[in-house]
């Protein structure tokens, strides 16, 4: 299948975009419908766009008729709550498919090593189309928390971690990239996260928002960060184990 793929992922399969500093009431997230949807660990999520305009999260490709993660449907109920982060996912002029805010509780590197998983974001996409790719905008203050993206789950080496506070913003091939979020804290973590089709829309807004590969990850003890990593292959291991094969390599629907 050939695709449109954005050469600004070529390289690392993500990019991170200067902060966005636009200051948004909690209440556009508190307030919405969520849905118990399990995704890299203890989490909920509340869709703004899915594939008919429903309040649920399943994968666009599971309706009648049948589509790729495109063309999401805006939810009335649930875009009057929260304007702002509508506003923030239509910003790019690129076409859209799921939008949903994340809620996250504390969890431990380890944990998010356990829970890293591929998405499955191009199903049924026809040929010559955009490569459908993911937009995170943190939303709560968390920057003590990171996203973890590895190239390989199982090669530390080419991980990276972009802290996330308020307004943190990362285009990820996550399709590509092994990716979940290391959330230190004692509240939830909220973001939004876009689907989004490659183009010249997307790209020429990613342009006009500073990109950059060039991250100063953060520090993690070398020591901790080895017993995690053990601690996680192990469960990783024992699951896959337990199914006769990894399920994280079957790409994530959520
Ligand atoms: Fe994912």
């Amino acid at each position: 299948m050939s695709y449109y793929r954005m050469p600004i992922l070529e390289e690392k399969g993500y990019v991170v975009l200067s902060r966005d500093n636009r200051v948004i009431e909690p209440r556009e997230w508190t307030e919405l419908e969520w849905v118990d949807w399990k995704s890299s660990g203890d989490t909920r999520f509340a869709p703004l766009a899915s594939a008919y305009g429903e309040i649920e999260c399943n994968a666009f490709w599971h309706f009648d008729p049948p589509k790729p993660d495109k063309d999401g449907v805006w939810i009335d109920s649930q875009v009057d709550t929260a304007p702002t982060l509508a506003e923030i996912a239509l910003e790019p002029e690129a076409n859209v498919g799921r939008v949903r805010i994340i809620e996250l509780q504390p969890n431990s590197y380890a944990d998010a090593l356990y829970n890293s998983h591929l998405d499955d974001n191009n199903r049924i996409n026809p040929d010559g189309e955009g490569w459908i790719v993911r937009g995170f905008r943190n939303l709560t203050d968390d920057g003590e928390s990171f996203m973890i993206l590895r190239e390989d789950i199982n090669d530390p080496s080419t991980e990276t971690r972009i802290a996330l506070p308020a307004g943190a913003r990362i285009i990820v091939d996550s399709e590509r990239m092994w990716h979940s979020v290391c959330h230190n804290g004692d509240e939830p973590r909220y973001c939004l996260i876009t689907s989004f089709e490659s183009g010249p829309a997307l790209e020429k807004w990613i342009f006009e928002n500073d990109p950059t590969t060039d991250v100063d990850m953060a520090e993690l003890d070398a020591d901790f960060a080895e017993d995690q990593e053990a601690e996680a292959q192990e469960r990783r291991a024992k699951r896959t184990a337990h199914y006769g094969y990894d399920p994280t390599e079957v790409r994530s629907e959520a």
